[in-house]
């Protein structure tokens, strides 16, 4: 099984940005923590980060054909992207949309998400954890 994990804007400024609120590791940390354990999984995990929202889209769109798996924190992106959602909704792949900190619980302007629309689960506020059960939730879907 192959899954992609996109993270994006300011997503790789982790361990630097806000710490209170997204912790002190940083975004080779996270990979770190994935790849470890997709491997256990036996799963062939790709990650990417961008800041940009039309490589989001290009890279979303990349993955017809030849992902199984869409992990995706699209940072700021969520909360005001149609073009992200309709990517998602153009590949049809099973997406988890995943969030480190609760954006339930912040501020209004983030309660709201348009790539929510396109996915099969949201994860929030699970710190880097998130992306792992998220992972999972692919994984257990894709083998039943
Ligand atoms: C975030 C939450 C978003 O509101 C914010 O813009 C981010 C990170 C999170 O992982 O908690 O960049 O997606």
């Amino acid at each position: 099984m192959k899954i992609l994990i996109i993270n994006g804007p300011n997503l790789n400024m982790l361990g630097i940005r806000e710490p209170d609120i997204y912790g002190k590791n940083t975004y080779d940390d996270l990979c770190a923590l994935i790849r470890a354990h997709a491997a256990e999984k036996g799963i062939d995990a790709e990650l990417y980060q961008s800041n940009h929202e039309g490589d989001l889209v290009d890279k979303i769109q990349s993955a017809y054909g030849n992902i199984d798996g869409i992990v995706i924190n699209p940072g700021a992106y969520t909360h005001t992207s149609v073009a992200i959602l309709d990517a998602l909704k153009a590949v049809a792949i099973p997406a988890v949309e995943v969030h480190i900190s609760d954006v339930d619980s912040r501020e209004e302007f983030r309660q709201i998400s348009y790539v929510r629309l396109a996915c099969i689960a949201t994860i929030s506020g699970h710190g880097f954890d998130g992306y792992l059960e998220a992972v999972d939730l692919l994984s257990e879907r894709h083998e039943s």
